[in-house]
């Protein structure tokens, strides 16, 4: 069997010297079985031409955003809901900057706005162009979106100068898409579940004990799982995120209920617990609402661990468990500390005495702790970049 059979690429074209380029992304996907429909930007026309595309795809080449000449063709949302995945080879600094900023003047603009699939970018222009911070900045907003690059590659420039800033040849694009598809096809045997968000243990009827966090880190590390194919469950206590399409979505109020899900949920390959479960609860919930007293003494009990009763489940312990550690001092030894008395496989720790980081911050530093060795001080980078990196290493070590 052809290895891209049934596989319907979206391609996009942009205006610059590496769109010739894009003939022969078209002809190996094609010769590999796959279905490839084209955009092409305006730019994009003045290096190839409808016809040779058009001839090499087998179909018509899409470029206008309000075409009234036929009323059923394929628009902006169809066009992105059928592909399986959309690469854009070359893109330019300018799609990436648009990409970047949400533009949508266009139709290949509006249509990856509009997209719910996986994006791959192979960019190519000058050296200095795409070293320059800006397009730097653009680039890492794309990346931390869930956009995978492919390339560029140092080398000679069409424009006689030498480095980075070269598309990558059509055959190791293809390369690295044929990976995807492979590792979609064995990540879809795995599962996964993620804990995240505070819980709230009920102290009365109106009030309750909660923390800071936003759940946001472990949103994205569950919509990061699913993008790769995994099978996610997200147990969340409550935050004000919306669910993610395709996610199982579990909301729980309470430490305990949270426990209890996440029992429901075994047996998985992979559980991620990223909540700021409460550690203490009320040990009598007032069943009337509190009167204001001189003082009031609340009798708090421990809330049950759900990582180590979970990790040191005696036959449904999951093949990966991963903690986080929120902590605003000796992040190294309590890190340390936490993965042996956890029974955990990784911590991942943050500073949250770090406004601009962790709990409720877009951002987050985060160090992993191994069990034989420690990445510390991964860059400060967006949850969604964060969630990212980690996926990425949580399917390198189940392949
Ligand atoms: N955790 C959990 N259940 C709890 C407490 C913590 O599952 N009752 C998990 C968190 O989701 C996180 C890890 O344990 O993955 C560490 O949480 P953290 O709050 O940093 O540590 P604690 O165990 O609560 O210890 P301390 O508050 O003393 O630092």
């Amino acid at each position: 069997m052809k290895k891209l059979e049934n596989k319907k690429i979206l391609l996009i074209i942009c205006g610059g010297i590496a769109a010739y380029k894009s003939l022969e992304l078209i002809r190996l996907f094609k010769k590999m079985g796959a279905s490839v429909k084209t955009v092409v930007t305006k730019n994009a026309k003045k290096f190839v031409t409808n016809l040779s595309i058009a001839s090499l795809s087998q179909d018509k080449v899409y470029s206008d955003l309000f075409n009234h000449e036929n009323e059923a063709e394929m628009d902006h949302i169809s066009l992105s809901r059928w592909a399986d995945l959309i690469l854009i080879a070359p893109i330019t600094a300018n799609t990436i900057s648009k990409l970047s900023h949400g533009l949508a003047d266009d139709l290949a603009s509006t249509l990856v706005l509009a997209s719910n699939k996986q994006v791959f970018l192979a960019p190519a222009m000058n050296v200095r162009m795409w070293e320059h911070d800006s397009n730097k900045k653009n680039v890492n907003k794309l990346v931390s979106y869930g956009y995978r690059l492919i390339g560029p590659e140092i080398g000679d420039m069409a424009c006689g100068e030498y480095g980075e800033g070269k598309m990558t040849e059509p055959q190791d694009i293809i390369n690295n898409i044929l990976n995807y598809f492979e590792n979609l096809r064995k990540n879809k045997k795995l599962k996964a579940l993620v804990t995240a968000g505070p819980t709230q243990e009920k102290i009365d009827p109106v009030r309750f004990i909660s923390n800071k966090s936003s759940g946001k880190q472990g949103y994205e590390i569950a919509n990061s799982l699913k993008n790769n194919g995994i099978e996610t469950t997200l147990i969340s206590g409550p935050t004000n995120l919306k669910p993610i399409s395709g996610i199982n979505l579990i909301n729980v109020n309470t430490a305990e209920e949270m426990l209890n899900k996440c029992l429901d949920c075994l047996p998985v390959d992979i559980a991620i617990f990223t909540a700021a479960v409460a550690d203490y609860k009320v040990k009598n919930i007032y069943e009337q609402k509190i009167k204001k007293r001189e003082n009031l003494n609340l009798d708090l009990e421990q809330n049950v661990d759900i990582l180590k009763h979970i990790s040191n489940h005696n036959s449904l312990r999951p093949k990966l468990v991963i903690g986080f550690a929120a902590e605003t001092n000796n992040l190294k030894k309590n890190s340390i500390e936490k993965l042996s008395e956890k029974n955990c496989d990784w911590i991942i720790s943050n500073d949250v005495s770090n406004p601009e980081i962790g709990f409720n911050s877009e951002s987050n530093k985060v160090s992993i702790f191994y069990k034989n060795k420690i990445e510390e001080n991964l860059p400060k980078m967006s949850k969604s970049a964060i969630a990212n990196e980690i996926v990425n290493k949580i399917i390198s070590d189940f392949n």
